[in-house]
């Protein structure tokens, strides 16, 4: 059975990672990755390829960066020539970026089947990109693999028959669990010169956070503010970098000696910080699933969630711009929160996924 894995950007590699490996593990299934090149930078790509001990991708389709409609077409476009030579068995796509409901459409107009790992996330935010391509993706899908209760339920809402959902549990935490050991060892925060549980990681990304100069201008203020409470690590994403120095920030963030800017950080160093640090600022949508598995307070620079078992059974709390600042010092004075143990995120969502495809051989 030919199997295509589906990564364009980075949230998806540590999605596929896992499934990856389960499936070359069974002589029924070929498991095959296609990149579309969403995300083609060195430390946007390879790095994660090279921790999650995933080969080169067997077809790179060299899509880039673009508008919305670009990226989406132009993905279309390469993907179906492929799909059309190669005729897989079945397309595993993943998360919610562009790519995932280009190859989506691309390969159901083919009548090729498709299963979508992390299916039924709704923020109900349509102003987000993402909930845009999860919508799509599901409405098409022939598979859907939820995470958690609450991707079932969405599904079910909007009249998807129930045979179509199986919930799986959330893949992530197979590579964390997969990768634990070597996030262990690293040494990340005393070469940066921080103490472990004594600073912040911060991530930020979302284009309604950095694109827009004076909520950019006002947020960094307020990190700068925070860092002198509490030092900060804060990897900088391609579309954040570009914006700060777009608006001239990048001194005011990078001159103040409490924050402690990188490049866009491997996998294995990133988790590294992030099981040592105090707590984490972020707007990103993985990590808030990654801080509640372990029990690490996060505050969510968002006005709403799609993984909202996050807010509700686990460390995660939703956070307004301009509450940033008392937020942080409230979490500052507080003890760690233990997060609730979430069903089935637990490291074995790629088998329970392998044995589903086994099922529709
Ligand atoms: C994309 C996803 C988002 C995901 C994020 C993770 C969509 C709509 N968005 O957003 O859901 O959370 O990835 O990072 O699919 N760039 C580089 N090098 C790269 C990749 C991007 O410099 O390797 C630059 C691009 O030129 C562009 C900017 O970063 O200007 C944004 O990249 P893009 O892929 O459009 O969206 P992301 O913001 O990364």
């Amino acid at each position: 059975m030919r199997i295509h894995l589906i990564a364009a950007a980075r949230p998806n590699f540590m999605k596929i990672a896992p499934l990856y490996h389960a499936l070359k593990k069974e002589d029924w299934a070929e498991p095959v990755i296609v990149h579309t090149g969403q995300h083609y930078d060195l430390n946007m790509s390879d790095v994660f390829f090279h921790d999650l001990g995933l080969p080169a991708p067997d077809i790179h389709l060299g899509v880039g960066s673009g508008s919305h409609a670009q990226q989406t077409g132009q993905v279309m476009m390469a993907y179906e020539k492929i799909l059309v030579e190669k005729q897989p068995d079945l397309v595993v796509v993943v998360g919610d970026v562009n790519s995932t409901m280009a190859a989506t459409l691309a390969a159901v107009k083919l009548g090729i089947k498709v299963a979508h790992l992390e299916a039924g996330l709704r923020s109900f935010d349509r102003t987000m990109p993402e909930e845009i391509n999860r919508l799509v993706t599901d409405a098409l899908a022939d598979i859907l693999w939820t995470p958690s209760p609450d991707g079932d339920e969405n599904l079910m809402r909007e009249g998807v028959a129930p045979e179509r959902i199986q919930r799986v549990g959330n893949i992530m935490i197979d590579s964390l669990e997969m990768l634990r050991d070597k996030i262990e060892q690293q040494t990340a925060a005393k070469e940066i010169g921080v103490t472990h549980g004594e600073y912040v990681m911060v991530t930020l990304h979302r284009p309604s956070n950095v694109d827009n100069p004076k909520i950019l201008t006002s947020l960094c203020e307020m990190l700068c503010r925070i860092s002198r409470k509490i030092p900060m690590v804060f990897p900088v994403h391609p579309r954040t970098r570009k914006n700060l120095e777009k608006s001239s920030l990048m001194s005011l963030v990078a001159e103040n000696p409490g924050l402690h800017l990188l490049e866009p950080l491997n996998y294995i160093r990133f988790m590294n910080l992030v099981f040592n640090c105090r707590f984490v600022i972020t707007d990103s949508g993985g990590i808030q699933e990654e801080t509640t598995y372990l029990g690490i307070p996060c505050l969510t620079l968002r006005p709403n969630t799609e993984r909202p078992v996050t807010v509700t059974q686990g460390t995660n709390r939703l956070c307004k711009m301009e509450e940033l600042e008392k937020n942080a010092l409230m979490v500052l004075a507080e003890k760690n929160r233990k997060a609730n143990k979430i069903d089935l995120w637990d490291g074995k969502t790629a088998s329970r996924v392998v044995e589903a495809i086994r099922g529709k051989r």
